[in-house]
């Protein structure tokens, strides 16, 4: 198994390629690739720690060695929210980065799973697909928006409200990743129920994690450790999929017919990436009124990543 994290000098980079260092199966290798010069330092830390998981970094010329014959592209690339802004203010800075490094993974490693975390999502997934559909090597169950971190604060805000151990709780979250696109189904959390006064106000709470995050870190960044945290563990829903495992995960893929181009489903993982999207199964009446109310917001944010590449 090889494993690149594209942008992996960066906050979310190096929690990451630790977790990744400590988690990956015996034989593999991660290699680190960042533009910002200590990235081979980083490997260098990474590589004093006793796991079977090869460490390579490469800098900012390096970007084809790094991902030669990967199997799975992780991209953590480009700038964080500072207070004030949206996701969406991301768009300009990062939508150039994530089409070079889309473009890398055509040249060098064009069957790999991609996941992308760079913000914003709704927008970067759509940006990275339509790199390889012009480069003809575009499929549609290889490209992931990584959603995992609203999973996981869903399920320890959830956990915390209810007096419940996190490992026990699962929490379905659907939709895309900014603000209200972003809608856990708190309808469907087995075993717990809500009043309808904390489903008005988990929702929001967890819509709004990010923004807490970044309120927190008061310029200093958004979520780097607890994402570092819901990649390594989409990377190894990713890993044990390719192993022959059947898994099912949470992301933001491209949907034929659904309610969005783009929507994060529950998916069946295999060998071959996404085997089967699954459906999400029926919704509250609550949840309906709000995913009607935010298809708008996110097939704008879709078209943006389109008309980048196409525009
Ligand atoms: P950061 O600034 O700490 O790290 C970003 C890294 O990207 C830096 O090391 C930088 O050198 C590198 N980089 C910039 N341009 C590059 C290029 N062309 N090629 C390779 N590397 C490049 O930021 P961070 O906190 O790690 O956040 C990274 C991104 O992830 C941001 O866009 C942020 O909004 C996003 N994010 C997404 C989620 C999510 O749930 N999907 C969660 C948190 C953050
Ligand atoms: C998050 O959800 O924490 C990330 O998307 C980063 C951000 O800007 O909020």
């Amino acid at each position: 198994m090889k494993v690149a994290v594209l942008g992996a000098a960066g906050g979310i980079g190096q929690a990451l390629s630790l977790l990744l260092k400590t988690s990956l199966p015996a034989g593999s290798e991660l290699s680190l690739y960042d533009v910002a010069p200590v990235v081979p330092g980083v490997a260098v830390d990474l590589s004093h720690i006793p796991t079977d998981v090869k460490v390579e970094g490469f800098g900012a010329d390096s970007l084809d060695a790094a991902l030669a014959g990967c199997d799975i592209v992780l991209i953590p690339a480009g700038m964080p929210r500072k207070p004030g802004m949206d996701r969406a203010d991301l768009f300009n800075v990062n939508a150039g980065i994530i089409k070079t490094l889309a473009e890398g993974i055509v040249r060098n490693c064009p069957k790999a799973l991609v996941g992308i975390i760079t913000n914003p999502v709704n927008g970067t997934v759509p940006i990275v697909a339509e790199v390889f559909k012009k480069a003809g090597t575009y499929d549609a169950n290889r490209v992931f928006g990584i959603t995992t971190l609203d999973v996981i604060r869903s399920e320890a805000f959830v956990a915390e409200l209810k007096g419940l151990s996190a490992t026990d709780v699962k929490v379905p979250v659907i939709g895309g990743h900014s603000g209200t696109t972003i809608l856990p189904l708190l309808s469907q959390v087995e075993g717990v129920t809500f009043t309808d006064e904390e489903v008005a106000a988990l929702t929001p709470r967890i819509q709004n994690a990010g923004t807490e995050v970044v309120n927190a870190k008061a310029g200093g960044g958004s979520a780097t450790l607890s994402m570092g945290a819901a990649a390594a563990r989409f990377c190894m829903s990713l890993v044990k999929g390719l192993q022959g495992e059947e898994v099912v995960d949470y992301a933001y893929v491209a949907v034929e017919n659904g309610d969005a181009a783009y929507f994060a489903h529950p998916v069946r993982l295999g060998k071959n990436g996404v085997e089967e999207i699954l459906s999400y199964g029926e919704l509250s009446a609550f949840e309906e009124q709000a995913k009607n109310d935010m298809l708008a917001t996110l097939n704008k944010d879709i078209q943006e990543g389109v008309d980048f590449i196409n525009g």
